[in-house]
Order: structure tokens, then C-alpha cells, then sequence
């Protein structure tokens, strides 16, 4: 891979976009190549959590390309969108937990690629926006939609429509980010919180992501139904069955199987 780096550490994955002299923006190559490692970490049953960062301590993801856009058409511009929009959805659509350490410039594209993560930690020098209408265009990559769901439209409107940047701060304000932590303790920080997904039932967390995604996106009735499905399938698990018979012992599991 040219632009972005991947390892595991015992069950987390840590994919760090790595393109530091354009602040990490993503041209189609990176987009292509994240593209591939989504499809390898979806078939890897080994990873329970997928951390996503930007290489250096200036930028997490300073946009989409914006030289690889200037010239582009309406046909090229579609396709860029339905690229980088298939590749988010992949990374939205995992079944295991996602967080985004956001080490810097997190705007338009960068943003976006936040936004598709379940969980949000940022360095105190992280910057928000989407600052798309300064340059003519919307948002491609989901802003105008998952924005809006995270913060709300009224505030998503906001920061669409001006394309101001925000500070760390101010994004846990609006719930654009879970915790703002100091630079030099992020990867810590983030490594921890995975570390405290990755010991509990694997199968169930992700049962659990499955059950939120879906119903969201639903009535809460079928949202309910969902979560029933999802709650009974539980019960065909060896963690289900261990678990519960630690708990009646009173002693801990060992660990959790996959
Ligand atoms: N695309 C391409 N190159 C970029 C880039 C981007 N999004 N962001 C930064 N770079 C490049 C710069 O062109 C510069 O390259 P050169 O050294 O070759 O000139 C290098 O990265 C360093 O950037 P700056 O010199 O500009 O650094 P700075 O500290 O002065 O400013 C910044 C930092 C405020 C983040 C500024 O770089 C910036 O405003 N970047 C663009 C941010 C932006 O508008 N992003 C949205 C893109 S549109 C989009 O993402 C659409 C979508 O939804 C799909």
C-alpha cells in the first residue's frame, strides 16, 4: 500500500492514512486502497476493533484531493463521490466497533471519514469542518448526511452552509466527538478504549452494533423486532453459555471466544 499503513495488535487493528505532505488528503488511489483493507478487515475474524488515524500530528484528513478534483467533470466528479461514498458506507457498515482518532485536520472528506466511525476521539488540536462551499461544492463523501444525524440538522446546516471549522472543544460540545484527550495521550487513550471492547464477547458487541445501526434506520418497532432477533441469537454462543455460568460461580471468564 502507497498511502496508508495497517497492523494489528492482538484484536485491534490500527489503519493510519499516510499521505503527511497533503495533510493526508484522499485522492482515488487512497480511496482505492482503503477500499482493500475494509474488504480484509471485514473477512478477518481475529480484528474486534478497527482504529482509524492520520499519519504525523498535523492532520487526520485535510479533505478529499482537492488537486485531483479541480479538473475533473460532472462524470468523474460522480464517480469520485460513489467511490469515496461506497468505501464510507463499507467502514459504516462493519460489523465490529470503529473509532476514529482524530490527531488534527479532520475537514470535508476528513470529516466525513470521522463521521462513518462509531466512536470519536480527538486530540486538543483536532479541527472540524466542512468547508465544501468554499470551494464551490457539497460535501461527497456523507456530510449531509450523517452530519446531520450525529449533531442534528440545525447544527449540521450551520457548519455546512458557512464551512467554519470547529475546534476539539466545541466538537464534544455538540457531540461530534466522545473525548477530547491531549495529543501525546491519544493513541493511548484510543488503544484502551478499544483494549475495553476487545475483552468483552466479541460476537455480542458486534450483535450490539448490528442492533443500533439497523435501527436507527427504522420505525422503533422493527427496531425492537431487531434487537429481539439479535438478543435470542446470542443464546447460540459458547460466550452466551460461559459467561452466565461464571457469573453463577462467581468466578471471571477467561476468555471470550469468537
Ligand atoms: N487536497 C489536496 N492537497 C491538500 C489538501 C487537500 N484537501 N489539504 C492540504 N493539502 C496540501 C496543500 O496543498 C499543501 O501542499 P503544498 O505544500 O504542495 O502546497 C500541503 O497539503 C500542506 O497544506 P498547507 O500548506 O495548506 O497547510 P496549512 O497549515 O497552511 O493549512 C489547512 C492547513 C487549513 C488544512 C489547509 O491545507 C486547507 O485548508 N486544506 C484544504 C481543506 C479543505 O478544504 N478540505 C475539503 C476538501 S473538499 C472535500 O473533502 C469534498 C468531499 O466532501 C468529498
Amino acid at each position: 500500500m502507497e498511502n496508508i499503513s495497517f497492523e494489528k495488535r492482538d484484536n485491534i487493528a490500527v489503519l493510519k492514512i499516510s499521505r503527511p505532505k497533503f495533510l493526508n488528503a484522499l485522492n482515488s488511489n487512497t480511496l482505492l486502497e482503503l477500499d482493500s483493507i475494509i474488504e480484509d478487515v471485514k473477512r478477518d475474524k481475529d480484528i474486534y476493533v478497527l482504529v482509524i488515524t492520520g499519519e504525523g500530528n498535523k492532520a487526520f484528513v485535510a479533505g478529499a484531493d482537492i488537486k485531483e478534483m479541480s479538473n475533473m467533470s460532472v462524470f468523474e466528479a460522480r464517480e469520485f463521490s460513489i467511490l469515496g461514498n461506497s468505501v464510507f458506507r463499507k467502514i459504516e457498515k462493519l460489523e465490529i466497533p470503529t473509532i476514529a482518532a482524530v490527531n488534527g485536520y479532520a475537514l470535508g472528506g476528513g470529516c466525513e471519514l470521522s463521521l462513518c466511525c462509531d466512536i470519536r476521539i480527538a486530540s486538543e488540536n483536532a479541527k472540524f469542518g466542512q468547508p465544501e462551499v468554499t470551494l464551490g461544492i457539497t460535501p461527497g463523501f456523507g456530510g449531509t448526511q450523517r452530519l446531520a444525524r450525529i449533531v442534528g440538522t440545525s447544527r449540521a446546516k450551520e457548519l455546512i452552509y458557512t464551512g467554519r471549522m470547529i475546534d476539539a472543544k466545541e466538537a464534544e460540545k455538540i457531540g461530534l466527538v466522545n473525548k477530547v484527550v491531549t495529543q501525546e495521550n491519544l493513541m493511548d487513550e484510543v488503544m484502551d478504549l478499544a483494549n475495553s471492547i476487545s475483552k468483552n464477547a466479541p460476537i455480542a458487541v458486534r450483535m450490539c452494533k448490528v442492533a443500533i445501526n439497523r435501527g436507527i434506520e427504522v420505525d422503533i418497532e422493527t427496531g425492537i423486532q431487531y434487537e429481539t432477533e439479535l438478543f435470542s441469537h446470542c443464546f447460540l454462543t459458547e460466550d452466551q453459555r460461559d459467561a452466565m455460568a461464571a457469573f453463577l460461580d462467581k468466578r471471571k471468564v477467561d476468555k471470550f471466544k469468537n
